[in-house]
């Protein structure tokens, strides 16, 4: 058998994670919540979330990965034997399916739109309204929708088909430093609007009467997201380093690099929204109507709308290509099918799961399912099932597993193992009883409990 590939170096590994990690998440997601949610009051919270729930699980993600060298599903068998744990990797590659379908149509339309912007499209919109007509207009017809939707696939079956070094590491050091350098000249441009200290305001000022459990409970289930917890995809990137590398620094950096790009992406769109004097949105509405017509009314704004939506495709590549291959490695570790072989099969597989996300724009948008007293096409059902249901599920059982069944003493210790005792807080800082205990207490306590709540709360049953 062939040896398992590994990152060929430690930035080559963070910089993976964190593409995985910085995805549509931070960039229509998180601003917008921020904002409407207490601004500074919730970022402080988020950033609780962030260092007590998701880093430790995030650690442990990594971790269970680099102990066993396998995919979800193996990682579950080669440390419990083949007990019900593997349903908790299956989920995972169940997981990776649902929500590569929505998200790879999102992506999809991040590249229409850098097309779009390249044709200088954007220029004759005169406000958002319109805008948001002619996403509808493309949208009403399935052969764009595919077309474009296919595009995307096929980069991220490029990337996976070159392997972990030449693939995704390499894909990944070439596109982050890319991603970073554009966020940057948009944060300066929108800096330098007239009226941004207002778009500045909506993000950053404290509203401490919006804070209430339910903002812990969103704030939460989205520093899962954000982070690409609970489905195995950080356990799938962790499985291709090797003992040496030190998991707790490059949590850290992971974790860091994707709030501090949440964060700026929320200032380069906010102080764009407000000065142009209007109302922030979220998602879709926030992405593709509003910031084409505003962008493009700026000085520059040829080329800065260009650079918004080439960023949102980066952003989407590089957490698509993390998505996929937690099924690839699936195939490849217990199927032993060759890389290309996976590739193939499972490509083809999800795309076609797909397509009827890609239709519930236009063919298929009256067949829907009643949630929550909506009614959701495919597209999204795949998105309420993958983001509400299967992620926060899979943190819950993460935690246990390291918690009780793993338990705490040897994870700390196969987490003490790549200590480089280096730079920021080190893995040196599980090294004291004191903060074993701390981390004991997140892990077995804190992180299954709050889980379980974001998981009620989500269906709407808290
Ligand atoms: N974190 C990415 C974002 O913010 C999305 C993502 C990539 C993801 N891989 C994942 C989410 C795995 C959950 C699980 O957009």
């Amino acid at each position: 058998m062939s040896k398992r590939e590994q990152w060929s170096s430690k930035t080559g590994f963070i910089l993976a994670a964190a593409g995985s990690a910085v995805g549509l998440g931070n960039i229509w997601k998180f601003p917008y919540i921020a904002g409407e949610n207490g601004g500074a009051a919730f970022l402080f919270i988020y950033l609780i979330c962030i260092l007590a729930i998701g880093l430790p699980i995030l650690n442990i993600e990594i971790l269970l990965g680099r102990e066993t060298q396998k995919n979800p599903v193996g990682a579950f068998k080669k440390i419990h034997g083949d007990s019900n744990w593997k349903y908790v990797g299956a989920l995972g590659v169940f997981a990776s399916f649902t929500i590569l379908s929505f998200y790879s149509i999102v992506g999809g339309w991040s590249v229409a739109y850098t097309v779009e912007a390249l044709k200088g499209t954007f220029a004759s919109f005169p406000d958002p309204e319109v805008a948001g007509e002619f996403f509808n207009l493309k949208n009403s017809n399935p052969y764009w929708v595919l077309g474009y939707h296919t595009l995307f696939f096929l980069s991220i079956i490029g990337i996976i088909l070159s392997g972990v070094k030449g693939g995704l590491e390499k894909a990944s050091k070439f596109l982050m430093p890319i991603l970073l350098f554009i966020l940057f000249a948009l944060v300066v441009n929108g800096l330098m609007l007239p009226d941004s200290d207002k778009g500045m305001e909506f993000l950053f000022s404290p509203d401490w009467s919006k804070i209430n459990p339910s903002t812990f409970l969103l704030a939460l289930g989205h520093a899962f997201f954000t982070l690409s917890l609970g489905m195995g995809a950080m356990m799938t990137y962790g499985s291709y380093l090797s003992d040496n590398d030190d998991i707790v620094n490059a949590s850290y950096m992971v974790a860091f690099l994707d709030t501090i790009i949440a964060i700026l992406a929320g200032v380069a769109i906010f102080t764009v929204v407000f000065s142009s004097g209007y109302d922030p949105t979220a998602g879709p509405g926030l992405v593709f109507h509003v910031l084409p017509p505003l962008l493009s009314q700026l000085p520059g704004g040829y080329i800065f709308a260009f650079l918004f939506f080439l960023l949102l495709t980066i952003a989407a590549v590089t957490s698509g290509i993390s998505i996929l291959e937690v099924s690839v490695a699936y195939l490849v570790d217990e199927l032993k099918f060759s890389r290309k072989k996976a590739t193939m099969i499972m490509g083809v597989l999800v795309y076609l799961a797909a397509i009827p996300c890609a239709l519930s724009f236009n063919l298929l948008s009256d067949v829907t399912l009643p949630i929550q007293g909506k009614a959701f096409t495919f597209f999204d059902v795949a998105d309420f099932l993958a983001s509400n249901i299967l992620l926060p599920l899979g943190g819950f059982f993460l935690a246990i597993f390291a918690g009780y069944v793993w338990g705490i003493d040897s994870t700390v210790k196969a987490l003490l193992k790549g200590d480089s005792g280096s730079l920021y807080f080190g893995n040196s800082i599980l090294e004291s009883p004191t903060s074993k205990m701390i981390f004991g207490f997140l892990i077995k306590y804190l992180s299954p409990v709050l889980i379980f709540l974001v998981f009620l709360y989500q269906f709407g049953w808290i």
